[in-house]
């Protein structure tokens, strides 16, 4: 807020995703709201709140027409607002064609190594093209001034750059790609990979959530497209415009505001035990994501069994608790990833469960952040294993849940955070083997080695929050517009 204050005084901030923040839902004639499951959501969140401004966002509530009195704009956050929410409605087939094909059976899988084969088809490209074109003209339409800065958020909204830009040449756009960038060959399988280049070529810069994404995109950029790479300064210039690419790895509000009302360590353990009837001599670890073959659940599973077939101490002492929360599950991926991760965990707690013990719990529904944040505080082990991963918040939500300096992270050293959580237990997560004996080591560590570690990866994510991940874009932000303001003056 201070920044931006002091180096972007004139700013006007319009933050565009495709989730939104506040969901209303229509439960049985009454309207409850949903926090999404949705790193992006939990990282742009509390920005939003402390700068004020704008979030444009898809309506995808049951409830949100309604909750918004058949206007477009609402107040939230609901308890104490501070920021306006835009809601942007689309068609059921602009939602088929734009979100569920385009960005996520194309974008998605082309950009995670999880072996999944990306779909592309022209009539979901359309659809990915015109609603893009809604939100930028949403965007122009908010602006009240002729150089907002514009936040657009993450892989539904390549072309969102360019279409504001041809309306808002002095508009500062800064574009986060929330996962992971993939390299040129992987790239060249998209037929539109050249518009969607020069889509977020038009922004000012380009965020990716670490260095090695960013290479595979100028690399991708090289490959492509006619322009001009300078490698040193990290920026990309096409005809007149230029773009910084630069990695700025998101992290979480510190002190993480789930914290506040929760019960001390022991309670919190108390009442998850009691919760899932577990003995006192179970070492408990936690698995919370969604529901999507990109985490790597099913295999997560398989290391608890070779856990228990090498290490068989830990039969009737070891549980993993797992949350899965539901979601883009009407793709075919999503339904054969949950499919196979209840049948593997089935087919483990028959062959290792006894009577009040099974070493699996998976529970597949949504959970809000207060109860997650009470799951890290009661669990001995946080298990993070995912396929391939852009940052993941959920190491760095358990980290910040444990102010008492205990509880060992076992991180997939495909997921962004093992760049700067260098002290959880690191693991391939195709190494199911390799992934039981972690958690064994897990298990087996000192107190005093869980302390000497957790405490290191606090002072690391209370440094690196997402004041500090915000902070970087807008200064960069702030001296592209003063250097523009040098170059050509607004009047
Ligand atoms: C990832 C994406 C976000 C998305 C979230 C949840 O974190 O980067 O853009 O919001 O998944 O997925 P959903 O499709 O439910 O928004």
């Amino acid at each position: 807020k201070h920044l931006l204050k002091t180096e972007l005084p004139d700013a006007e901030v319009i933050v565009v995703s495709n989730r939104e923040p506040y969901i209303h839902n229509d439960v049985d004639g009454e309207i409850r709201i949903q926090r999404p499951a949705s790193g992006l959501v939990t990282a742009l969140e509390p920005i939003t709140r402390a700068c004020g401004g704008i979030w444009i966002a898809h309506g995808s509530g049951s409830a949100d027409r309604r909750s918004v009195d058949e206007k477009d704009h609402v107040a939230v956050p609901p308890d104490a607002p501070s920021y306006v929410l835009r809601r942007i409605w689309l068609t059921d087939e602009e939602v088929e064609g734009y979100y569920f094909g385009l960005a996520n059976e194309g974008l998605w899988p082309l950009c995670h190594i999880a072996f999944i084969r990306p779909a592309f088809r022209a009539a979901d490209w359309q659809h990915y093209v015109a609603v893009n074109r809604k939100f930028a003209d949403a965007i122009v339409a908010e602006a009240k001034s002729p150089n907002p800065l514009v936040l657009v958020q993450d892989y539904h909204f390549a072309l969102v750059p360019k279409m504001v830009r041809e309306s808002l040449p002095d508009a500062t756009i800064i574009t986060f790609w929330h996962i992971p960038w993939p390299n040129p060959e992987m790239f060249s399988i998209c037929p539109w990979r050249e518009e969607i280049l020069s889509g977020l070529l038009s922004s000012s810069i380009l965020g990716f959530h670490t260095q090695f994404h960013c290479i595979n995109f100028l690399d991708s950029v090289d490959r492509f497209l006619e322009c001009h790479i300078d490698r040193e300064h990290s920026t990309v210039t096409t005809g007149a415009s230029t773009t910084l690419i630069r990695p700025y790895p998101i992290s979480i509000e510190w002190p993480a505001a789930a914290l506040a009302g929760q019960p001390d360590i022991a309670g919190c353990r108390k009442a998850v035990y009691a919760k899932f009837n577990l003995s006192e001599d179970i070492r408990l670890a936690i698995g919370v994501e969604r529901f999507d073959y990109t985490k790597g659940i099913p295999d997560r599973f398989r290391a608890v069994e070779s856990l228990l077939e090498n290490h068989p101490e830990w039969i009737g002492r070891f549980c993993l608790l797992q949350i899965a929360a539901p979601s883009r599950a009407q793709l075919a991926a999503y339904q054969a990833v949950q499919v196979e991760a209840q049948d593997v965990a089935r087919a483990i707690n028959d062959r290792f469960g006894r009577d009040g013990w099974q070493p699996i719990i998976l529970i597949a529904r949504h959970h809000d952040a207060a109860e997650i944040c009470t799951l890290f505080r009661a669990a001995d082990l946080c298990v993070v294993t995912s396929l391939h991963d852009g940052m993941n918040l959920v190491a760095k939500e358990f980290v910040a849940a444990r102010d008492d300096d205990d509880g060992v992270l076992i991180l997939s050293t495909f997921a962004g955070a093992s760049r700067e959580l260098l002290e959880a237990l690191i693991v391939n997560p195709y190494d199911i083997r390799g992934m039981g004996e972690a958690i064994h080591q897990g298990l087996s560590m000192s107190s005093d080695q869980r302390r000497d570690r957790m405490r290191l990866m606090r002072e690391m994510v209370a440094e690196y929050n997402i004041y500090f991940w915000a902070g970087r874009m807008l200064m960069d932000a702030a001296r592209i517009r003063k250097r523009q303001g040098i170059e050509k003056p607004l009047d």
